[in-house]
């Protein structure tokens, strides 16, 4: 059984008050008024955004994630935010392993682990995300390096109905480019196998794909084999494109 589809749009550092109530308020009127198969969906606002967007997505089937979490449920942790406090606020996911908070703030494999693990004891399903650099896949690491970093950044309680995995190959977040469908789906495959050592629900896990998806690319990318939704950036800001994402979700 393949898992259900879904589509969270990563807002990352951008949105006013007003901006996100507007773009979330459009996305809900959607998907209330929306006849289709709808897939999850989940928006993921700045922080102190989130109170807001999760008025205005009340009583729509859209849900609501963050960006990142700190790995301990409280303290001395000047600018942080607890799984247990996004949880508090309405949160069903998180976003972990960005390869921007990778990158920004040297986020290594254990610490997004550890980040999960809060994710999951405070009832949140944590988005953990992967993916290569340009380097490294012109030397041929791409599937050594993803492997590595789902190993070391999955929980050993993880199981298919609590985490969620995205690929996203760190040269094709923001930049236009794109995996072609055959290394994507190569891609997922190796993310599968790697969380399916020791386990036996890898049919059912979601592997979403990031990396400029848009509405004029969604059909392709989400029509590859192993591709369970996607992890949207830049075309998530915009409603009429995020939409289009949306409606080309597979239909399962
Ligand atoms: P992008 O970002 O869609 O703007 O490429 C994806 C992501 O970073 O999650």
């Amino acid at each position: 059984m393949a898992a259900m589809p879904f589509i969270a749009g990563n807002w990352k550092m951008n949105g006013t008050l007003s901006s996100a109530k507007a773009l979330a308020a459009d996305l809900a009127a959607r998907a209330r008024a929306s006849t289709l198969k709808l897939p999850r969906i989940a928006l993921c606002p700045p922080a102190p955004l989130l109170a807001e967007v999760t008025t205005a997505i009340a009583g729509s089937p859209i849900t609501l994630g963050a960006q990142d979490c700190h790995a301990k449920e409280k303290g001395a942790h000047t600018g942080d935010v607890s799984a247990w406090l996004l949880a508090n606020m309405g949160c069903k996911f998180v976003i972990v392993g960005h390869s921007e908070r990778r990158a920004d703030h040297g986020e290594t494999d254990s610490v997004v682990k550890a980040k999960a693990e809060a994710a999951l004891a405070a009832g949140l399903t944590p988005i953990i995300c992967v993916g290569e650099t340009e380097a490294e896949r012109n030397a041929g690491k791409a599937a050594d390096v993803v492997r590595a970093q789902v190993a070391g950044s999955l929980p050993g309680q993880a199981t298919a109905a609590n985490v969620v995995i995205a690929y996203e190959p760190v040269w094709a977040i923001g930049t236009g480019r794109t995996p072609t469908p055959d290394d994507v789906k190569a891609m997922h495959a190796v993310v599968r196998q790697t969380y399916a050592q020791g386990r036996a629900d890898s049919a059912d896990l979601a592997i979403l794909y990031g990396g400029s998806v848009k509405g004029s690319n969604a059909a392709t990318l989400l029509a590859v084999q192993g591709v369970d939704g996607a992890l949207v950036g830049g075309a998530s800001l915009d409603a009429v494109d995020f939409w289009k994402i949306i409606e080309a979700a597979p239909k399962r």
